[in-house]
Parts: structure tokens; sequence; C-alpha cells
């Protein structure tokens, strides 16, 4: 159904029909458009626009449409421009032309950008509560292998021995970010654009605040020309989703790289691995690598509503309606993807044995060397010098620089006394730095406590938030 056309002789051609609609896509705002309708009716009558008569004969009616939406048994047709026109043909369906009467004191351009703002409160809640999930399940395996050495990287070289508790734990800190920037995203964007009309605002809505209040929004725009042109939210949610992306990103990489064959430290579940259509032997962690491959797209949607901002006059203008579908289609992938990763993390084990016996291999207590001689008040860049000299001395002999004898070692520079044993292994090494965020078994205990009290706090904030949305989406 057309909302226009009374100072139109003829219809759009088919080929603008077809460029102009939106329904097939947008028909996912259906509910929250029917709950907003439902709330501008209940200004409508307070502003004495509607009687309450009517008002609730619309309401209900409303209520009627969006249960035979959920049972299958109203939908979008061929005619239907976008999901607005199609809620408001169901309602004059069924009320003939009192259902037009809700189009009074509000445009599209303030509706549609308020029913995208409840969808992406409702659907960056459930993403936020899955990233709770996948932090949970990091903790878990922090907390398992907490006690497990292995060598820690940097260039993906070896650098110096870790707990793997402390190397799987950081991935929950990353995560535990992604949910406190959706816990800001739902403040800042704490207001409601009903209201605004076309862009001046309504001389039929008075009171654009109490119907803020009641769609569960804490304040209303204060600008109507802002209201309808605002599309920051939608870049700040695709900010977030992508930023959840590169960190799935990078857990798919390292799992990846992992379960090689060469490094053979992770065994991923056969129910989160694929085989192979010629190699019978193969089994592939498609699951991490999918995961890796779809932070592209939701970057590219991100960089791609973005550029469609860039350079629009403000209030409504058409090219607003590209808005939808990169958040739909970031919405939904993560939506896939999250569960995917969550289980193939919670079921992934661990060759302790292989990551530890390579701990100490490339030279990576050389480090103890240096800080051992610091302690014992040489000058870093001198000490530095020394246990370079030991690595080269170790090379020569084809050995690591912790299997130098103390003779070698003492030879090396008389300071290095048999004293140096306590640090000069993987254990000993990781003991040493027991500071808050660093990698001793003890530390990482208190680092993974401190997790578990942040996800319990943030996944509290998401269940307050998603039960006051519930209720709010109750008619
Ligand atoms: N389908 C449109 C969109 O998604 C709805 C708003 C249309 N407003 C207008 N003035 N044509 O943006």
């Amino acid at each position: 159904m057309a909302l226009w056309g009374g100072r139109f002789a003829s219809g759009p051609a088919d080929s603008v029909a077809a460029l102009s609609r939106s329904v097939d896509f947008d028909w996912r705002l259906v509910q929250y458009d029917i709950r907003v309708n439902v709330a501008h009716v209940h200004g409508l009558e307070r502003s004495g626009v509607i009687n309450s008569q009517d008002g609730e004969k619309i309401v209900s009616t409303l209520a009627e449409l969006s249960r035979e939406i959920a049972g299958g048994l109203f939908s979008y047709n061929g005619e239907d421009e976008d999901v607005h026109s199609a809620v408001e043909r169901g309602l004059i369906a069924k009320l003939g032309s009192l259902g037009g009467a809700v189009r009074a004191g509000r445009s599209r351009n303030d509706l549609v950008v308020t029913d995208f703002k409840l969808y992406l409160i409702d659907h960056i809640l459930e993403i936020g509560s899955l990233v709770g999930e996948l932090v949970s399940a990091f903790n878990d395996l922090a907390e398992k292998y907490s006690e497990a050495v292995a060598p820690g990287f940097t260039h993906l070289q070896h650098a110096q021995p870790i707990s793997f508790g402390h190397e799987l734990a950081k991935h929950s800190h990353a995560l535990l970010r992604d949910i406190d920037r959706i816990a800001d995203w739902l403040t800042r964007n704490d207001f409601s654009p009903l209201g605004a009309g076309a862009l001046a605002g309504s001389s039929l809505q008075p009171d654009p605040e109490v119907t803020a209040r009641e769609l569960g929004f804490s304040d209303v725009h204060r600008n109507s020309i802002d209201a309808v042109s605002d599309r920051d939210f939608v870049a700040e949610a695709l900010f977030i989703l992508s930023v959840i992306g590169v960190h799935l990103s990078r857990i798919g990489e390292e799992f990846t790289l992992w379960s090689s064959t060469e490094f053979g430290w992770a065994k991923i579940d056969d129910a989160y691995s694929t085989g192979s259509s010629i190699m019978p032997q193969k089994k592939n962690p498609d699951i991490a690598e999918l995961a890796r491959g779809k932070s592209g797209r939701l970057i590219g949607n991100l960089t791609g509503l973005l550029v469609t901002l860039k350079g629009l006059p403000f209030a409504y203008n058409r090219d607003l309606q590209e808005d939808k579908e990169p958040v739909f289609d970031s919405v939904e992938t993560l939506l896939i993807l999250l569960p995917a990763l969550i289980g193939m993390v919670a079921t992934t084990t661990f060759n302790t044995e292989k990551m530890e016996a390579s701990a100490a291999a490339g030279h990576s207590l050389a480090t103890e060397i240096a800080d051992f001689l610091a302690r014992a008040g040489v000058p870093f860049a001198h000490a530095h010098e020394i246990a370079g000299k030991c690595v080269r001395v170790a090379e020569e002999k084809g050995i690591e620089v912790h299997e130098l004898s103390n003779d070698e070692l003492q030879a090396t520079d008389p300071l290095l006394t048999e004293k140096i044993r306590a640090v000069l292994s993987a254990h000993g090494a990781i003991a040493s730095r027991s500071a808050v965020g660093a990698t001793s078994i003890a530390s990482v205990a208190r680092q993974i406590s401190h997790l578990r009290v942040e996800h319990e706090r943030s996944q509290a904030l998401l269940v307050t938030r998603r039960n006051a949305f519930t209720e709010m989406m109750t008619i």
C-alpha cells in the first residue's frame, strides 16, 4: 500500500516501485513498528486527536495484528513499499478509514528511526549476552589451564614463558570491553526520536516525553531535525559489532594456528570441525576460519554506512533507507557465528605436555638472566649485554641458554651465581612475575576471580535491560 499519491497524476513506474521498496528487508522491524504505533496512539488520545474509544479500538487491532504476524497469518505483499505501509494496510483492512487515523502527528521519518532503535536495543542485548557466554567459556578454560606452562610469543617468535591460562584469559578482557561498549551505547542512545515528525515536531502530539517513557526510553530528543537525521547510534552499533568481529577473528586465527600439526597444541572437538571432500584424513578448523573471515563483512558494513552518511544534508534523505541492511547483516552474522564459536572454545582441549616441552625453547629465558643481574644492581643495558653473550655462547654450543652449566654462566659473568637457577626455568620465570596482571599462577588465579566478578556484573546489567525491554514490548 502506498502512503502518498494525492498530488500525483500517476503511480510510480514499476522500476521506481522496485527501487523504492524496502519491505523485503525492513519487515524485520514490524513488531517494533506496531509497538511504536501503540505508544503513538496513546499520545494522540492524550492530545484529543483520537477519542479514547477509537484509541482502544486501534490499539487492540494493533495487538491483534501483532499476534497474526507472529503466527504467520499476516505479512507484507507485493504492493507494500515498506514495513510502515504494510502495517497501515493491515490496520485499514480491519478498521476501515479509522486505521488511517494513526498517521496523524508522526511521519515515517521519526517512526523508522524509533523502530530501528528498538530493533538495535533488542539485538545488541542478545549479542551482549552471547558475548558474555564466550567470556564464561574462556574463563573456564583459563582456570583449567592456569598451571599449564607455554611459550609466550611476540612477533610470533618465542619471547617468554607464560601460564597458558593467562594466554586464554586475555580474550575475556577484550570481550568484556565489548559488553562495556554495549552498556555505554545503551546509555548514550537512551532517548526517543518519536515526536520529531517529518523534521519540525508535531502540532498534534504535544508530549513526546510521555511516549518516550512508554517505549522504555528515559529521555526524549531535544531537536527534531537532529532526531530524524541522527544515525550515530547505528554507526556506533556497527562499530561495536565490528570490534566484536575483530576479537572473534583473532580468536579464530589463534585456534587455527594452535590446531595446526606444526603447533599441535589444540584439539578442536569433532562437532566443531569439518572434513574435506577429497582428503579423508582432514579435520579442518572451519569455525575458527569463518570467525576470521566474517570480520571482513562486519567492518565492510560499518564502512559502508559511514560513507552513506558522509555529506548528507540534515533531516531525512532517502539515502537513510540504506542504513538497515548493513545492520541486519552484521547482527545476523554474529547471531550465527557466536553460538558456534562458543561451542568450539568450550570443547577444545589442549596438549599441555607439548606446550610445556617448548616453553623455554628459543632462549626464551634470556630475559631472566638480564633481570637477575638488574636485581643485583647491574644497569639494565649492561645486564642485557651479558645475557646476550650467554645466548651467543649457548648458540655456539647448540644448546638453550638455560642449559648452560653453572661454570659456563660464571665464565660469562661472575655475578651469574647458581642462585640464578631459581628463575632460570619456565616455572621459575613464571613464578617471578607475581604482580597484578602478570603471568604467575597466583596472579592468574586472582585475575580469573576478577574476570568472574566482571562477567557477573556485566550480565546482570544486560538482564535488567532485557527484562525491561521485554515488558515494554508486551502490548
Ligand atoms: N523506508 C524508509 C526508510 O527506511 C522509511 C522512511 C521513508 N520516509 C520518507 N520520507 N520517504 O528510510
